[in-house]
C-alpha cells in the first residue's frame, strides 16, 4: 500500500493530469447528456416521427395547443415524466420505437396506427393510473383550482371524483387525440392501479 503512494507521489504530475482530464471528461459528458435530453424534449422532436402517425392532427387546435392565453401542453408535458430519474429511465424505455420505426415500422401507416392506437393509448392510461395522472398535475394542481371559478358541472364531477378518489385520467381521457375504442381507463385499469396505493 505505502509502495502505492510513493509511486503516486513521485508521479504527482501525472496523478494531476489525470484528474483533471477526468473532470473535464465528466464535464463534456453532461453537457452532452444535458443536449441530448433538451433535443429529446422538443415538440419538433416527436413529431419528426408523429408528424406520420396522425397524432400531430389530432392534436393541433386542441385546448392544449392553442388557447386564450397561449400556455401550451406539449407531446413532452403530457408524455414525459417530469423527475430526473423516472425521465432519463423513460428516454432509454423510448429507445424500443427506434425499432419500430426502423426495424418494424409499426405505426408507420394511418392503417397500421389506427390498429395500434387502443393499445398504445392503454399503455400511456395504465402509466397516469399509476401515477395519479401526475404529467397533468405538473401543471393542474388540484389544490390550486378555485372551484368556484369552474361551470357548475365541473364543480360538481370535481368534488364527486374527489370523494371517489378518482383520478383526472379516468374522466378526462381522449383529450389531446382521438378516443380510442373499447374500454375506459377505469374499467381497464380502476380496480388496481389507484386504490393499490
Ligand atoms: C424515431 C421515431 C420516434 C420519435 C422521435 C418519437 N416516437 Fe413515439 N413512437 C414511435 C413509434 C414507432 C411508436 C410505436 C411503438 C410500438 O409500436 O410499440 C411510438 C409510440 C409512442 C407512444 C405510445 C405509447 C408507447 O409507449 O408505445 C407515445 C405516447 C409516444 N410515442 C410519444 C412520443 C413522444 C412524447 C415523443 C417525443 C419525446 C416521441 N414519441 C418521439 C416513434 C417515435
Ligand atoms: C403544460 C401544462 C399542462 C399539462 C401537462 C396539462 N394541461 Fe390541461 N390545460 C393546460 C392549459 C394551459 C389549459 C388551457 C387553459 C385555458 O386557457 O382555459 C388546459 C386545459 C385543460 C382542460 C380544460 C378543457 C376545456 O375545454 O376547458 C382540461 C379538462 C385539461 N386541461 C385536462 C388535462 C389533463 C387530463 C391533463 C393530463 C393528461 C392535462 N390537462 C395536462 C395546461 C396543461
Ligand atoms: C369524476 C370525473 C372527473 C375527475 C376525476 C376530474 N375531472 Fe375535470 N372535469 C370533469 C367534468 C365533468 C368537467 C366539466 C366538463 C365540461 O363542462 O365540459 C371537468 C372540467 C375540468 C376542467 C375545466 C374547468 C372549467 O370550468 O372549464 C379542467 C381544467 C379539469 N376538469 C381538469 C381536471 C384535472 C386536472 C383533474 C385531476 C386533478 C380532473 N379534472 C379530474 C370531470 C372530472
Ligand atoms: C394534454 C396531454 C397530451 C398532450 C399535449 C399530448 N398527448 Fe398524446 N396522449 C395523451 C393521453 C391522455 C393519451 C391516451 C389516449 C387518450 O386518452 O387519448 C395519449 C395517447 C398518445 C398516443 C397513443 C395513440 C393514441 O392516439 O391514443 C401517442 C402515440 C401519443 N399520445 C403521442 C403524442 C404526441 C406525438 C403528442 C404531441 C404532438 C402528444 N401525444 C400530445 C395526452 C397527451
Amino acid at each position: 500500500m505505502s509502495e502505492i503512494v510513493k509511486n503516486l507521489r513521485r508521479r504527482w504530475k501525472l496523478v494531476i493530469g489525470l484528474l483533471v482530464a477526468l473532470f473535464l471528461f465528466s464535464v463534456s459528458v453532461g453537457i452532452a447528456g444535458a443536449y441530448v435530453l433538451a433535443f429529446t424534449s422538443t415538440e419538433e422532436f416527436c413529431t419528426s416521427c408523429h408528424e406520420m402517425s396522425y397524432n400531430l392532427a389530432e392534436y393541433k387546435g386542441t385546448i392544449h395547443d392553442t388557447n386564450r392565453t397561449g400556455v401550451r401542453a406539449i407531446c413532452t408535458s403530457c408524455h414525459v415524466p417530469h423527475e430526473p430519474g423516472p425521465l432519463v429511465l423513460a428516454k432509454l424505455k423510448a429507445t424500443k420505437d427506434l425499432f419500430y420505426t426502423y426495424v418494424i415500422p409499426s405505426i408507420d401507416t394511418k392503417e397500421k396506427f389506427e390498429a395500434k392506437r387502443s393499445v398504445m393509448a392503454h399503455r400511456v392510461w395504465k402509466d397516469m393510473m399509476e401515477s395519479d395522472s401526475h404529467q397533468c398535475r405538473s401543471c393542474h394542481r388540484a389544490d390550486k383550482m378555485n372551484l368556484e371559478l369552474q361551470s357548475p358541472g365541473a364543480q360538481k364531477r370535481h368534488a364527486k371524483g374527489k370523494a371517489d378518489g378518482k383520478t383526472c385520467i379516468e374522466c378526462h381521457y381522449g383529450i389531446a387525440h382521438n378516443e380510442p375504442e373499447g374500454p375506459s381507463p377505469t374499467e381497464l385499469f380502476g380496480k388496481t392501479a389507484l386504490k393499490a396505493e
